[in-house]
């Protein structure tokens, strides 16, 4: 087992990426809380992780909204007595993809505050909770921190933001033993592409966008985010690591 008992949390836990991470986790010997701000989705992923036998419980959180975020923290250290693992997962992509001139300024505002404030909130939450006993952060950036598309403006900025901040984090914390990283996925088969896929064109360049010509899996992240948050990776700290089949290292 790679982990003994440790307790994550897995915010987006009900969404792809976040619910093939806390499934491995828990798979793993961790003793998991997925949280998500849709409840039935959230409750739906922590019982496919039970029926499978191991230890979740579900939590609502809205991870733009600092108290919730904070409520969600005192959860897992009421339930378990401590907190070890805290994956800042939660996102969105794009409501409609606009150039920077024609998109409505509330449209950037609620990609910062979903994809950047939260995940400034889960550092911060969880870096209080943490300062006794170490811990591990692990914050969903993107290959989008590094290489740039038309029209998605606020997700370059948010997921750039993820980069600076987990490396500015893993500074600050590293005097209380917690490492702060990051995993920057290509393009991952979830739901969070589904505006993609209903044009053929468009899917197929996506897919070709990577080296192997294919969208990752959700499993094949959560592979990468359970070796961050363990003991293997100890000497690792404050870097994001990119999961995306050699998408950002060659020109298309
Ligand atoms: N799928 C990809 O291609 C891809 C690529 C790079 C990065 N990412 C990032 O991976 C992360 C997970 O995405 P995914 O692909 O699993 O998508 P997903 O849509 O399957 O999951 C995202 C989850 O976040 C939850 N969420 C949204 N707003 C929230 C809020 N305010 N509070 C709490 N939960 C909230 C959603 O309910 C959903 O369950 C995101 O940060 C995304 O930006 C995804």
């Amino acid at each position: 087992m790679r982990f003994n008992g440790e307790v994550a949390v897995v915010t987006g836990g009900a969404g792809g990426i976040g619910h093939a991470s806390a499934k491995l986790l828990a798979s793993q010997g961790a003793r998991v809380i997925v949280a998500d701000i849709n409840p039935e989705a959230g409750e739906a992923s922590a019982e496919d992780i039970r029926q499978a036998g191991f230890e979740v419980r579900f939590h609502e959180v809205d991870v733009t909204d600092y108290d919730s975020v904070e409520k969600l923290v005192q959860f897992a250290t009421d339930t378990y007595g401590q907190l070890d693992i805290m994956f800042n997962n939660a996102g969105i992509f794009s409501d409609g993809s606009k150039n920077l001139m024609d998109m409505p300024i509330e449209q950037y505002k609620r990609m910062i505050s979903i994809n950047q404030d939260g995940v400034f909130y889960g550092i911060r939450a969880a870096a209080k909770a943490m300062k006794e006993r170490g811990g591990v952060i692990v914050n969903t950036a993107s290959i989008y921190a590094y290489i740039a598309d038309k029209n998605q403006l606020p997700y370059h900025a948010s997921k750039a933001a993820v980069v600076g901040m987990t490396k500015a984090a893993a500074l600050e914390l590293a005097r209380y033993n917690i490492r702060v990283v990051a995993v920057a996925p290509g393009m991952i088969d979830t739901g969070l592409i589904d505006p993609w896929r209903a044009d053929e064109k468009v899917f197929n360049t996506i897919q070709k966008a990577h080296m192997r010509r294919k969208l990752g899996t959700p499993e094949q992240v959560a592979q990468v985010v359970a070796f961050l948050a363990s003991d293997e990776a100890s000497f690792i700290n404050g870097h994001a690591y990119l999961v995306d089949d050699g998408a950002a290292a060659f020109k298309r």
